[in-house]
């Protein structure tokens, strides 16, 4: 459920019209709903709640500094991949002391700065990288707090671009490497838990409940040789209804995931790290159509927005609904092509949607809270677009349009 909602043939955000917002500060620009996200967030903590819990959200999915503040104030957890998320996530307000670090390649720089923060855990992907923390720590005169990412090799069911707990992906340890390097780390680190993220977009309950039994196999075996563990981290994943998916609720996932720890290890808190299911129904694209331009085997209406602001559907191939803004166009509907004007073929939001526009009005392409404005780039020279925040009758631009000098800025002449 969300808050972009009809009022009569207007798209609304919350208690605002979306063509005020697009009048106010322009197109494209992204619209998120306060009251969306917080709503996301919830549904996750009162899934988990009665079990010693942490909800980590990740910030790859949205990492405007707005949006990291409203969520620290929730109390919500954060789960970082650079050096750059820790400063955003630090910058927002948020608790070091909740903060988990995943990715195959942290630097020397990126894991001194997170030890020296205070983070609550590292997430460890391989033999070296854990060499590497140890020596760090070691300079720094501490024991690093760690977890074994651990890749369980179960197929998660989505698209091969963002599988990752597969035996043949970059990411994890394997199960069998796992129990000798934990032995390592508890020489020399804390060893607080174990995590794993098998993928995104998951849309069922059964990949995780597989990952869950892997993971808690390890956790029993490492009990015999006296490593106790303190969490258990299931990553993020869980899917979001875009077109026709029917993605398990958090309640519903949590439910089974808790009733399995509940019996045996009830002290073993559960962590998990959801990014797309938090802010991806949470925000929209807005963008004008600056021309219709029909044509003999398809009809193409060119808008303001392209790949470069929303690349999921150059990328991944993925639908996004995209609907009007203004429904009481008096135009006959047609299928359209909805492309950008970046130089590339694969440049389009969506094809073949029925839609009734004309030129200059104004289209939302939705779902686009997630994966949207942090992936976007500025190719073509094209300047990022703002972001405003929504909440109740009342807009926040939480970054401004950049300017064509904020691109050429770093730059210099021979
Ligand atoms: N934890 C780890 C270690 C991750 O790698 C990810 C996402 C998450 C949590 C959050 O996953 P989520 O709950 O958002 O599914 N750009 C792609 C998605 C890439 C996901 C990368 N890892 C897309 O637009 O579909």
């Amino acid at each position: 459920m969300d808050h972009f909602l009809y009022r009569g043939d207007q798209l609304w955000t919350e208690g605002v019209a979306c063509q005020a917002i697009a009048e106010a500060v322009g197109t494209p620009c992204y619209v998120y709903s306060r009251a969306t996200i917080e709503r996301h967030w919830y549904a996750f903590e009162h899934a988990l709640n009665g079990h010693p819990h942490a909800i980590c959200y990740a910030v790859k999915a949205n990492s405007n500094l707005a949006v990291l503040q409203l969520l620290a104030r929730l109390g919500s957890g954060f789960d970082i991949v650079s050096g750059g998320e820790l400063e955003r996530v630090l910058r927002a307000g948020g608790d070091p002391n909740r903060i988990v670090f995943s990715g195959v390649g942290k630097t020397a720089v990126e894991i001194r700065a997170a030890l020296l923060a205070g983070i609550h855990c590292l997430n460890i992907e391989s033999e070296a990288e854990l060499d590497r923390v140890i020596e760090i720590a070691a300079s720094l005169g501490m024991r690093a707090p760690v977890a074994l990412r651990v890749n369980p090799d179960v197929d998660p069911k989505t698209h091969p671009y963002i599988a990752t707990g597969l035996k043949e992906n970059k990411f994890g340890i394997p199960v069998e490497a796992a129990r000798a390097l934990y032995q390592q780390a508890a020489k020399h680190t804390r060893v607080l838990g174990i995590a794993c993220h098998i993928g995104s977009q998951l849309t069922s309950i059964p990949p995780f409940l597989d990952a869950l039994e892997r993971m808690l196999a390890l956790v029993a075996e490492l009990a015999t040789l006296g490593i106790e563990l303190q969490h258990l981290d299931m990553g993020g994943g869980l899917g979001i209804r875009y077109q026709q998916e029917n993605p398990p609720l958090p309640d519903a996932l949590a439910q089974v995931m808790l009733e399995r720890l509940r019996g045996q290890y009830p002290k073993l808190a559960l962590h998990i790290e959801p990014g797309r299911a938090i802010v991806g129904n949470a925000g929209i694209l807005l963008t004008r159509i600056e021309y219709l331009k029909p044509g003999e085997l398809r009809n193409f209406a060119i808008v303001d927005a392209a790949m470069n602001d929303l690349i999921r559907p150059a990328l991944y191939q993925a639908w996004q609904e995209i609907v009007p803004v203004n429904r009481c166009s008096k135009v006959i509907a047609r299928a359209y092509d909805v492309v950008g004007p970046v130089c590339e073929t694969g440049d389009k939001l969506g094809a073949d949607r029925q839609l009734a526009i004309a030129a200059g009005e104004l289209l939302a392409i939705r779902s686009a809270g997630a994966y949207g404005m942090s992936m976007s780039s500025n190719y073509n020279t094209r300047p990022r677009v703002p972001e405003v925040l929504v909440d109740g009758k009342e807009f926040h631009i939480i970054r401004r349009r950049e300017t064509i000098a904020d691109l050429l800025d770093p730059e210099s002449l021979l």
